[in-house]
């Protein structure tokens, strides 16, 4: 019925190195998408350039009960208290309901766990819709290209360059209780 989405995912080698890069064993140690879906996780692909007006995005949210949509634009120009809000993002965290984002534009990361407890990362890039099921440990990252612009760039051009991710928090409301 949907587009569903081919996952790369890998053991996350959890060195001292920068979060944003991509934290790969060498040799790499692929994760088959089947176990990120068997740990609960939904992919789809899904055409974002009118992503208002997305049939598939409609049926999927009527199906699993998202009310509304809100667009998020992770830049230090739209968000406030950028650079906290994004180490926030890398703090390990779960939510008693789903996390549920589809990325419009940008790259990033996301890290969950595993049975055993351990990270497994998987990138996410425009089009892709993810859904982690409530109660899953999780972090989020952008990455080493938001890194490496915002390492190199001068203030001017980083605030231009930052043209990072924008996704859109599809989130239930359960009276009486905030969304995530
Ligand atoms: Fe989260």
């Amino acid at each position: 019925m949907f587009s569903l989405k081919e996952l790369e995912a890998w053991e996350y080698n959890a060195n001292d190195e920068d979060h944003r890069l991509t934290h790969k064993f060498s040799p790499n140690r692929p994760v088959p998408q089947e176990h990120i879906h068997e740990l609960g996780v939904l992919t789809w692909k899904l055409d974002v350039d009118e992503w208002e007006k997305n049939t598939l995005l409609e049926t999927i949210k009527m199906d699993r009960g998202y009310k509304y949509s809100e667009v998020v634009t992770v830049c230090p120009k739209e968000m406030e208290d950028f650079e906290e809000k994004v180490k926030g993002f890398f703090q390990e965290h779960m939510h008693s309901q789903e996390e549920k984002r589809l990325i419009l534009d940008g790259n990033g990361y996301w890290d969950i766990r595993d049975y055993d407890g351990k990270w497994i990362r998987f990138p996410v890039t425009k089009c892709d819709m993810i859904v982690l099921p409530p109660g899953m440990f999780h972090r989020f990252t952008l990455d080493e290209n938001h890194y490496i612009k915002h390492g190199a760039e001068s203030e001017s051009a980083a605030s231009k360059l930052y043209v990072l991710i924008i996704w859109i928090l599809v989130q239930e409301r359960i009276r009486g209780q905030s969304a995530e």
